[in-house]
């Protein structure tokens, strides 16, 4: 099967590397016969091409491979390409998020296929066991850590005492963080793949934007990982939505974890994602979410797939449901200099310093209160306490 690659950066190198060097059975019949690039990265090697429309018209390509990342060109070409009668794998949880079911739907008009398995979860197989578990089950719950750079910087933080700006270079220089890494510290890439994935779960369509809650890890301070150390909790970024009678909530916020809870043992740039299932329980899947070759495997997978017509689930995503992110009741920390029981009066709280718990409170009035705070210049910080999908209490 003959393939071109859209973008040259680590992931696009990655899957190059792959077909070129992997010698299996599956990868001997792929060959990449065309990169497109920029026109001043066209130096003469044979595969690299500026010029688009020779690889649109190009017969002989069965299957782009779309990692130049970013909303537009990507959505263009995506749908260019799919027009032109060829197959889309993709890693671009951007343009996914925001363009599933037009992708899904031109795919199938097209007789071509659309797959995506490494927008979430790096080299992790997520999509194609959620896929899987929804041919049975119906899912109420979508959990994890989706962020390999946050969680390499948290986990290093932990580990070694190291400085955020350190570290953060460090996930920037092992090819882990975004080209923007605001992404991945201010939630944004977490909320994209927790998008998708929810998307497919509850066969609906969820829009990124201000309407989903979210709070990163910018303003974490190597103090609070400390503070936390010293109560027995190791903090992650994670992810969750919740389905409950046609409402879902959807949160990303910094969780607290005890030692011996697996989500405080997943280390350095790996991801934890799971589900829940009415038969099968929870579920959950730990692997590398970033770096070249994780990544890069997981398309080759996609690409496997369609060359040997492995057809995966068919969604329409019409589901219509309501967001509601009020009725979660969850214990929350808050680190700021504000006095916290002139914004929240009717609430339990209790001051230790800067830290201040905060008892029973809906996610959604914690985070609008503390974004409120951070209006006025302080640089607070949040994490909710043991809020795995186990704590339930949507
Ligand atoms: N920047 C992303 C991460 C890459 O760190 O998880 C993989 O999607």
């Amino acid at each position: 099967m003959n393939i071109a690659i859209l973008g040259k950066g680590t992931v696009g190198s990655g899957v190059d590397q792959i077909i070129s060097e992997q010698n299996t059975a599956f990868t001997n019949q792929l060959k990449v016969v065309s990169i497109f690039v920029r026109p001043e990265k066209v130096d003469g090697s044979p595969k690299l091409t500026a010029d688009y429309a020779s690889i649109l018209n190009n017969p002989d390509i069965d299957l782009i491979v779309e990692v130049l990342g970013g909303i537009e060109p990507a959505h263009t070409m995506i749908i260019d390409a799919l027009k032109h009668g060829k197959s889309v794998v993709t890693a671009n949880k951007a343009v996914v998020a925001r363009h599933i079911q037009e992708f899904t739907k031109i795919a199938a008009e097209n007789q071509v296929k659309f797959y995506f398995e490494s927008s979430v979860g790096g080299g992790i197989p997520w999509i194609i066991n959620l896929e899987r578990a929804l041919r049975i089950d119906k899912i109420d719950s979508i959990h994890g850590i989706f962020n390999g750079t946050s969680n390499f910087i948290l986990d290093q933080m932990t580990k070694t005492g190291a400085k955020f700006d350190e570290v953060l270079k460090e996930a920037q220089d092992l090819g882990y963080a975004e080209a923007d890494p605001s992404a991945d510290i201010d939630g944004y890439d977490i909320e994209n793949k927790l998008c998708i994935s929810t998307d497919i779960a509850y066969d609906t369509i969820v829009e990124p934007g201000d309407h989903l809650l979210k709070f990163g890890i910018r303003n974490i301070t190597h103090n609070d990982i400390q503070y936390f150390k010293e109560h027995g909790w190791i903090v992650k970024l994670l992810g969750r939505s919740f389905l409950k009678n046609n409402r879902y909530t959807f949160v990303i916020e910094p969780t607290l974890y005890s030692p011996g809870q697996i989500e405080a043992g997943v280390h350095n740039n790996y991801n934890y994602v799971g589900l829940r299932g009415d038969t099968i329980g929870k579920l959950s899947f730990n692997g590398q979410g970033a770096g070249m070759l994780p990544t890069a495997h997981a398309l080759v997978q996609d690409i496997l797939d369609v060359y040997l017509k492995n057809d995966h689930l068919d969604r329409k995503f019409n589901q219509k449901l309501e967001l509601n992110n009020e009725t979660k009741i969850m214990d929350y920390i808050v680190r700021t200099k504000a006095d916290l029981n002139h914004y929240l009066p009717d609430y339990e709280l209790k001051q230790d310093g800067e830290y201040w718990f905060v008892k029973q409170i809906n996610t959604k009035l914690i985070h609008e209160t503390v974004q409120q705070i951070a209006l006025t210049g302080d640089k607070p910080f949040l994490a909710c306490i043991n809020g795995g999908a186990e704590n339930d209490r949507s």
